[in-house]
């Protein structure tokens, strides 16, 4: 009987050392693995580790990690819209989601982003945009299996080993916990 695997996905505003490690291993292993969070090549340790470092100071973003078996094999961020950006103070951007390679298939991703999803409505946003290469086929397979509609397609959304790829453009609404319906505060949404 295989073991039961212990699976848990947190929001962060520091990572210890111990975590940050195990981040730019998962990192650097997804990206040989042809991830596509933006990097092509594996990166060393310390423009990780200074990447990440970065990424946890920058207002209006979040940073969530996915663990399995308490070590950290995933991560992901909700990016809210800049405070001047009032005509889309609803909406955020859920970017950069990743498992590792060799945690994968385990639902981590799957909930990795409904906690994202979760956080966003607490904040009382209402619609979470995303994009992805038209590459990205588990990628496209989680977010539309979440419900997620695709509204669009770049043909020239990224370069990768001398390819120019398309990128699909996705949306979600979400229900504000405790407030009014998506519907009544949006109005109708095609
Ligand atoms: C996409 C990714 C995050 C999925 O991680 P994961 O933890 O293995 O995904 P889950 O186990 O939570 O799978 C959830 C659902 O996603 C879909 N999915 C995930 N991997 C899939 C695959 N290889 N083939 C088809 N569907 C897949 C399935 O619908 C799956 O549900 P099911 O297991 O009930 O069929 C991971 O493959 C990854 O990091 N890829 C590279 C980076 C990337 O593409 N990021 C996304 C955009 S930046």
């Amino acid at each position: 009987m295989s073991a039961v695997r212990e699976m848990s996905v947190e929001r962060v505003e520091v990572l210890e050392p111990h975590d940050m490690a195990d981040l730019c291993d998962a990192t650097n292993a997804a990206i040989v693995d042809g991830g596509g969070f933006g990097w092509l090549e594996a990166q060393s340790r310390s423009s990780l580790e200074r990447h990440f470092g970065g990424i946890l100071l920058i207002p209006d973003r979040e940073f969530f990690i996915a663990r399995l078996d308490g070590e950290v094999v995933g991560s992901a961020q909700l990016i809210r819209p800049p405070r001047h950006n009032e005509a889309q103070a609803f909406t955020a951007q859920l970017a950069h989601a990743f498992i590792a390679p060799y945690a994968r298939g385990f639902g981590l991703a799957r909930m990795l982003v409904r906690r994202v999803e979760q956080r966003a409505a607490a904040l009382g946003l209402r619609v979470i945009n995303l994009d992805v290469r038209a590459t990205q086929e588990s990628a496209i397979a989680l977010f539309e299996g979440l419900g997620y509609t695709r509204w669009g397609t770049h043909p020239a959304y990224a370069r990768a080993h001398g390819q120019t790829i398309s990128g699909y453009y996705y949306y979600r609404i979400l229900e504000v916990p405790g407030g009014r319906s998506t519907a009544a505060a949006l109005g109708h949404i095609a």
